[in-house]
């Protein structure tokens, strides 16, 4: 049977379908390639949040297509949000690509690597309108740590995002299905989950799903999101839940509580900010203020002080002033991040913000880019450097990548600790080691 491979970029969600996918292909027959090079089938899954990702999609398929000439039986295919936006449009840029298959549908790469092999190529797209199914299969390969996706799509249109326009309407897995995956997850070793969902904490909301296993409440919720944190806490086996993105809007008393009272959920928080000025808030329509924010980051670390919170940032959004970029600095300092993404503002297509003026040159959203990545670097290297001396558990993955002698893990609050591993150690063990060293983004043990 023909080798495959998978070449994932964009969020945890498309790692997620990637795993999915693979499973159907493991159940149609087909083993994984050693490497992407010797692979007979090689499928890339794409992200659209920015123009880069794209063109570099779009760059690796045409690599990838090229090498057909000498192997014309190679199967090159194409899933995930670009396909989604393209349309039929890839097979104009990309004529000798064998399929391409749009978000909500990883259970079509297994049918269409068949009829690649059978020589016709697939266009598979879904309307996104639909009630959809999530990604269920794993690949078990002893791995003590896996993503479940909860919630699809988003409803929220800020108006710089693509996703709501690929990834479709926001909905909500039902739990029990959620909860039958994480309980054959814990039944096969695994011992943390991460939920997914792009806007994670309206988990729960009304869908037509929910109205036919539960008849509406008065309050519109069936299942809150920390009731299905809290009923995956229950199932045994399970040591560690996080959960990603967060909105301020879902730091209610619940979850906080949670946090306090729930010793399985991982003191991280990944709430995205995108701008400390609360007039670009407003035209990212955002549906928070600086003061909004800073208030939900305060009552969290006061009742969870040693909680870790990391953001993502867009410098550069239509019309940001000096003065705005300042206030996102200042911000960020008060917020006290332990992590921050940062992202030069891309205009995409069909969003709102792309029909406003791109008018914050290339240079300045390079240099904001920059300034925001030193005073996040300080900071990170001043909130780690606190850390030294501190016992903490650490869940270990194994030798870490660049010395084997060594092994690497994480703290509840998500920071690498690269540590001496204690004899008979496995990856998946939780062990209590106490901080020698610090640097911005890693911890150091003995
Ligand atoms: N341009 C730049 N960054 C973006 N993001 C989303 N859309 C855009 C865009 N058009 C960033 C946001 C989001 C992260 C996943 O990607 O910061 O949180
Ligand atoms: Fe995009 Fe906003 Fe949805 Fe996040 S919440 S995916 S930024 S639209």
């Amino acid at each position: 049977m023909p080798t495959f491979a998978f070449h994932t970029y964009g969020c945890q969600m498309n790692v997620r379908e990637s795993e999915a996918a693979a499973k159907a292909l493991l159940d149609a027959g087909h083993t994984p390639a050693a490497d992407e090079e010797s692979a007979d089938i090689v499928i890339v899954n794409s992200c659209s949040v920015r123009g880069k990702a794209e063109d570099k999609a779009l760059g690796k398929l045409g690599l990838l297509c090229a090498t057909k000439r000498e192997r014309p039986n190679r199967v090159i295919g194409l899933m995930g949000c670009m396909a989604q936006r393209l349309g039929n449009d890839i097979f104009k840029k990309i004529p000798t690509l064998d399929f391409s298959i749009g978000t909500r549908c990883a259970d079509r790469v297994a049918p269409a690597v068949e009829a690649a092999l059978q020589g016709s190529a697939t266009l598979a797209m879904k309307d996104l309108h639909e009630q959809p199914d999530a990604p269920s299969g794993h690949v078990y390969q002893g791995g003590f740590s896996a993503f479940v996706t909860i919630l699809l799509g988003c409803n929220r249109r800020c108006a710089y995002c693509i996703v709501p326009d690929v990834r479709g309407d926001e909905w909500s897995r039902p739990a029990r299905d959620v909860l039958k995956e994480v309980r054959e997850l814990a039944a096969n070793g695994v011992k943390e989950v991460t939920l997914l969902g792009q806007s994670i904490m309206n988990y729960g909301l009304r869908t037509p799903a929910f109205d036919e296993l539960d008849p509406p409440s008065p309050g519109g919720y069936t299942l809150p999101f920390p009731r299905l944190l809290e009923a995956v806490a229950a199932i045994d086996g399970i040591e560690r839940i996080r959960f990603t993105s967060g909105h301020p809007s879902g730091v209610t008393d619940e979850l906080i509580r949670l946090y306090r009272e729930e010793p399985k959920l991982c003191h991280h928080l990944h709430l995205p900010v995108q701008s400390g000025s609360t007039g670009v808030l407003s035209r990212m329509r955002r549906g928070y203020t600086r003061e909004r924010y800073l208030e939900a980051v305060k009552r969290l670390r006061e009742a969870v002080p040693d909680i870790a919170v990391t953001t993502d940032v867009i410098v550069g959004f239509p019309g940001e002033t000096e003065a705005d970029f300042e206030e996102t600095r200042t911000m960020m300092a008060e917020a006290g991040f332990d992590n921050a993404f940062i992202f030069k503002y891309s205009p995409r297509p069909g969003t709102v913000s792309a029909t406003w003026e791109d008018d914050v040159s290339d240079a300045e959203k390079a240099r904001r880019n920059q300034v925001l990545l030193g005073d996040q670097d300080v900071r990170g290297a001043q909130i780690n450097q606190a850390l030294i001396g501190q016992t903490v558990e650490v869940l270990a993955e194994g030798p870490s990548l660049r010395n084997k002698a060594r092994w690497s893990g994480r703290t509840s609050s998500n920071k690498i600790v690269i540590f001496t591993p204690p004899e008979r150690i496995q990856p998946g063990d939780i062990v209590s080691l106490t901080i020698a060293k610090a640097a911005p983004q890693t911890l150091y043990a003995e």
